[in-house]
């Protein structure tokens, strides 16, 4: 491909021809042949922006450049296990406005001209919520005479989980899954689950009830 860099030189020139000095401003313009290979895309360089941790709600930035002549043009992906892989954004930046939990996820971009097409790195995109979000616990049906409480949360990162029931100090156990052996009238009553991540802590109540002579009236309100 050929191309033409263009400029001016501007010169002065002083005479002393008469006895008063004159000036007088010489022009050349001039045209240079500029030769640029043609060539295919580099490995395309991808950057997010803002970088370190990504909160959800925040606005992101995924950014793809490649050295390509003619320049090349750019479309961003998301690497989500399905073949029929839509492109997300042609040509400009690709913005998330307001990033959810559901936008975390590997990237990557392609950068085309008309020599070749480059793929990027993948960059993995991992959104944390600020809150431990849509806390709750469910329970098992009853299995013999045992059952299991679960807590679960969509927290990211991901919560570690206490149990506690009301007017006992120390905790029942620990993990998601807490389990009652031989479920007795006894075991009514309020259990708390605590999840708690790095950005915080949260509780969650299930009141159990537990009626005589029919495990399967296991009842919970939250
Ligand atoms: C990108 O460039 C290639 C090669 O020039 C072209 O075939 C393709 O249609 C272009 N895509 C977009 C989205 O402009
Ligand atoms: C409770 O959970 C454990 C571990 O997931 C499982 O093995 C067990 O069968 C469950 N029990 C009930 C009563 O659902
Ligand atoms: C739960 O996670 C928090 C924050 O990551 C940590 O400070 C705490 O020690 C953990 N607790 C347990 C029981 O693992």
């Amino acid at each position: 491909m050929l191309l033409w860099k263009c400029g001016a030189i501007l010169s002065l020139v002083s005479g002393e021809e008469i006895t008063i000095s004159f000036y007088f401003q010489l022009m050349t313009t001039y045209c240079l042949p500029l030769f640029s290979p043609p060539d295919a895309p580099k490995l395309p360089s991808t950057s997010v922006s803002p970088s370190g941790e990504t909160e959800e709600g925040s606005s992101v930035t995924l950014t793809c450049q490649s050295n390509a002549y003619p320049a090349a043009n750019y479309t961003w992906y998301k690497k989500n296990g399905n073949p029929e892989l839509q492109p997300l954004s042609e040509n400009t930046p690709l913005v998330f406005s307001s990033i959810q939990s559901s936008d975390s996820g590997e990237y990557y971009c392609t950068a085309e001209n008309e020599l070749g097409r480059r793929t990027s790195r993948s960059i993995s995109i991992d959104v944390k919520c600020e809150f431990l979000k849509d806390m709750r616990i469910t329970h098992s049906q009853l299995e013999g005479s045992s059952v299991n409480l679960t807590c679960s949360s969509d927290a990211n990162p991901a919560a570690n989980y206490t149990w506690y029931k009301e007017n006992e100090d120390s905790p029942k156990a620990s993990g998601q899954i807490f389990t009652i052996t031989d479920v007795r009238p006894e075991h009514s009553g309020n259990y708390y689950c605590e999840a708690q991540n790095s950005r915080g802590r949260q509780k969650s109540t299930l009141h159990l009830i537990v009626v005589a002579g029919n495990y399967n009236n296991l009842a919970h309100t939250r």
